[in-house]
């Protein structure tokens, strides 16, 4: 059985421990703060029956939770693992120091991975003596719901770390994406960042309103995106592929790209676009939306599952 450690039982590393647990892996999860633990429990205990219900659980919800052990020490918590997946505080000083006590105390061969949102695997782990073991594994929240992990490599990280976690992965039901160098961001939040960047521009000069905008995500580009990339998007919007779809369209984009001076996210602006979603969505209401998302998340990936590729 494949033996993890999942280290922070925050928001994070709760929905690790289900990932993990669902593809059979044993897990050892540990807390800084002991109380963290039977709430991570009882979330997970909450959450594996609508999974089970949405067909993305393939055994009973008691086998799975089962297989996450709640453990008194980080020293214990990585004996014997062949993998340690950290989700501690988005903060340099801790990272550094839990990486330091996770190289300590893990078994040689195990492989080291961060779920920072945007530190690079360098800043936490340059002066560690298994430096080469450790590297980025970024999830998209939550990652049962949504599989693609970025795996993002230090310049000193070891291929083979790379390759382990990859396979890992794959074995657990992710997909991984290798980011080959360190980036701020690393790749997907740069996507994200680049549609979020195009979208403040266009509501700052009123060229959209912020639901029409929605719109063009939700029924238009969107409806693509959820089975498809946006390579093989113009691959196929152009008889001759990609390289004729450049060949029509470079010179707008080229145009575009010229145009898109950096924007600041002034007090105004947001102040335009926070006013916008509360009309559309009352502050008390978004947990409740928050749970239709997740529901919708779950339909989508089972009518995901149930296509051939
Ligand atoms: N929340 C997201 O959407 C998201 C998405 C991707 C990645 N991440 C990353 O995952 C990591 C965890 O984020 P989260 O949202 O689960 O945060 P969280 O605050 O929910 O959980 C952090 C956990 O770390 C524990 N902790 C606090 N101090 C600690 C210490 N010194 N040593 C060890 N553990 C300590 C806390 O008790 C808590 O359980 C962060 O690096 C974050 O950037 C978060």
């Amino acid at each position: 059985m494949t033996k993890v450690a999942v280290i922070g039982a925050g928001l994070i590393g709760r929905a690790w421990s289900i990932v993990f647990a669902r593809a059979g892996f044993d897990v050892a999860l540990w807390d800084k703060f002991p109380n963290a633990i039977p709430a991570a429990l009882d979330f997970i205990a909450d959450r594996l029956p609508e999974l089970r219900q949405a067909g993305l659980l393939g055994e009973e919800p008691e086998v799975v939770l089962r297989r996450i052990r709640p453990i008194e020490t980080l020293r214990e918590a990585v004996k014997d693992v062949e993998y340690v997946q950290e989700n501690g505080p988005e903060r340099v000083p801790e990272k550094k120091a839990l990486f330091a006590e996770l190289d300590h105390a893990a078994p040689a061969g195990a492989v080291l991975a961060s779920s920072t949102s945007g530190i690079p695997a360098s800043a936490f782990t340059e002066e560690l003596r298994g430096r080469g073991r450790c590297l980025v594994a970024h999830p998209v929240n939550p990652p049962y719901l949504i599989p693609l992990v970025e795996i993002c490599p230090a310049p000193w990280t070891d291929e083979s770390a790379v390759e382990r976690t990859r396979a890992l992965m794959v074995k657990a039901g992710q997909q991984p994406a290798t980011v080959k160098k360190e980036m701020d961001g690393f790749a997907l939040n740069r996507l994200q960042g680049a549609l979020l960047a195009e979208a403040f521009r266009l509501l700052a000069d009123d060229v959209i309103s912020p639901n029409d905008l929605d719109a063009l995500v939700k029924h238009g580009l969107g409806l693509r995106w959820s089975f498809m990339g946006p390579l093989e998007t113009i691959d196929l919007n152009a008889p001759g592929g990609l390289a004729d779809y450049c060949n029509r369209y470079g010179p707008l984009y080229a145009k575009m790209q010229q145009q898109a001076v950096p924007l600041d996210w002034d007090e105004a602006l947001v102040g335009k676009l926070q006013a916008a979603r509360r009309a559309d969505l009352p502050a008390n209401m978004q947990p409740v939306r928050q749970e239709w998302r997740d529901r919708r998340l779950m339909a989508l990936l089972a009518h995901k599952a149930e296509q051939p590729e």
